[in-house]
């Protein structure tokens, strides 16, 4: 499937975030819909550029084949197959201000790519709409940012906290809101962590700052 030319299935991926956000939108509550709606427009109406960005894989890629097989008979099984065959061909990337102090073993455990956003395969710079990957046993610690964020899991047991709540695991689909500076944090146990995720930011996007 990969060797399909790749606005083939770029247009596959598109329409199957475009899918999958419509069917969440319907049953989010309002705040959240409207977040969902104004990333799903930007998805839509997003044009490749001429030239992409160099495909680059990271260490983190490596839990990516543990990450999609967790994918496999949940809600974003479909979204997680068109990711595949389009992947090998994305450029992965870290926040690289995080090694100060969450260090090298970290850094080569995580990753994400940017559909669309900064350093992404389409350059946005208010939306977001991104793959996340971190390897099992990690701790991203508590973090805040301007952007309205919203987490949708593939799958796994993963535990998210959000300001002083206690972690709690959520269900494959389930959406994982974090308003505008709103502090939260993920560990993940025995399965990676696997995400889509949409940033819609008030004005340029601010990268994620850890909150300590
Ligand atoms: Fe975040």
């Amino acid at each position: 499937m990969s060797n399909q030319p790749f606005e083939t299935r770029f247009a596959r991926l598109r329409s199957e975030m475009l899918a999958f956000l419509a069917d969440r939108e319907r049953h989010a509550p309002e705040h959240q819909s409207e977040t969902i709606h104004t990333v799903a427009a930007e998805i839509d109406q997003a044009r490749l550029p001429e030239v992409r960005p160099e495909p680059r894989r990271l260490g983190g890629h490596r839990h990516l084949e543990a990450a999609l097989a967790m994918a496999k008979g949940g809600p974003m099984e479909t979204l997680a197959a068109a990711f595949a065959e389009i992947e090998p061909d994305l450029r992965w990337i870290r926040t690289e201000h995080y090694r100060e102090n969450l260090g090298d073993a970290y850094m080569e455990n995580y990753c994400y790519t940017n559909i669309l956003g900064y350093e992404g395969l389409i350059e946005h710079d208010r939306v977001i709409a991104t793959f996340f990957i971190i390897g099992p046993g990690r701790h991203y610690p508590r973090h805040h940012h301007e952007a309205e964020e919203i987490y949708f899991p593939f799958g796994g047991d993963t535990l998210w906290s959000q300001d002083d709540e206690t972690p709690r695991l959520r269900a494959a689909g389930e959406a994982v809101h974090n308003t505008s500076w709103l502090p939260h944090a993920m560990t993940t146990q025995k399965t990676p962590l696997f995400t889509f995720c949409l940033w819609h930011s008030p004005g340029p996007i601010k990268l994620a700052q850890l909150t300590g």
